[in-house]
Order: structure tokens, then sequence, then C-alpha cells
């Protein structure tokens, strides 16, 4: 004999979508994931739907589009730029996480503002993340000694090129960086990283 569920034991419509879409939610993120090596190994390498793939799988996963990336710090949440300038003062150079989850510095100028320029802390010369030496106003690599101004123009080898940049937007409150495919203001030459 069927047992009848109280009326008011039964979620409405709108619970029900909500639910629905949740489920949906939970579901189609892993199963993209699955399916994205999956998808690879039939696909020739160097094709253009297996870029679209890849790239539509990243974008469903980092919620960054147009390729911009919205700056994390480093427990991981989105840098809100008005709270970063709270703590961070003049002069500050602190990695964060940026475009394809580079190390990235986030530049505050002398005046207490963003610039509107970040620099990938990957040392141009075998890969080591160099650190910023506050006290000598340059990026210095620990590995093989590069040295990098404060902007991250190389000034002292091994390294071969200066750090690349990308552009710091202020996006809905929160710092996007941005591919900088535009000259190098530092060099006026093409950025080689583009
Ligand atoms: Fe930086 Fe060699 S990796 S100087």
């Amino acid at each position: 004999m069927a047992t009848s569920i109280p009326a008011d034991r039964v979620p409405d419509m709108g619970k029900r979508q909500l639910m629905n879409l949740l489920l949906l939610g939970t579901i189609s993120l892993p199963t993209a994931g699955m399916l994205v090596p999956y998808t690879a190994f039939f696909v020739p390498p160097g094709s253009h739907l297996l870029a679209i793939a890849e790239l539509s799988f990243f974008t469903a996963c980092t919620g960054s589009a147009g390729g911009g990336t919205v700056a994390k710090d480093a427990l991981g949440n989105d840098v809100i730029a008005a709270e970063w300038l709270k703590t961070h003062g003049p002069n500050d150079r602190t990695l964060t996480q940026g475009l394809k989850g580079d190390p990235t510095y986030l530049v505050v100028e002398s005046d207490r503002t963003l610039a509107t320029y970040g620099i990938n802390g990957v040392c141009t010369h075998l890969g080591c993340v160099v650190p910023w030496n506050a006290a000598e106003n340059k990026f210095i690599c620990p590995c093989h000694g590069s040295q990098y101004n404060n902007q991250g123009r190389v000034v002292r080898g091994p390294a071969p090129l200066s750090l690349a940049l990308a552009h710091a937007d202020i996006d809905d409150g929160k710092v996007l960086f941005v591919p900088w495919v535009e000259t190098d203001f530092r060099t006026g030459e093409d950025p080689w990283w583009a």
C-alpha cells in the first residue's frame, strides 16, 4: 500500500529546482575534469578542439574570462584592492597568484596606489622564484645572483631577460591580472613572454 507524504514535508518547486541545480553542479565539474584528459587522448596534439576544451574547463574552474585572472593572496582568497592597501605600504612588493598560477608581485607605488602592472616572479635564467629585497630596492635571485630593479628590469645576469609583466586592473574592487601584450615600458621592446 502506498504511503502518502504529508504536504508540508514535500519541498516546494523552487527548493526542488535549487536542489537539482546544486546536484548538477556537483556532478558536472568533476565529470568535466575527467572528460578533458579522456578527450585529449583521442585528439591530435596541437588541435584547436583540444585547446578549446582545455580553456573551457580552466574557465569553469577559475571563473576567469576574457584572458584575465583575479589575483589570489597567500591563503587563496581574491585580492580586494582597498583591503590590500590597508596592509601593504608604499613600495611594497608582495607575491600573489597570477596568470596561469604564476607567482606575481603586486606593486604598491610610493603614493600608496596599486601599480597598473604586476611583475612575474619567475627568474628568466632557470626559473627560481625571485624574492624582493626591500633594503636593496631590487629583486635578487638566490639561485645564481641575477638582479632586477624595482620594476623587474634585469640589471645583472646571468638572467638574460627582464621579469615578465601582467596588467593589474581593478575589476569590481578586485585585482585582475590581464596578459601584457604591448611594448615593455621598461625596455621599449616587444614583450618576450607574449
Ligand atoms: Fe635566477 Fe639562475 S635561476 S639566477
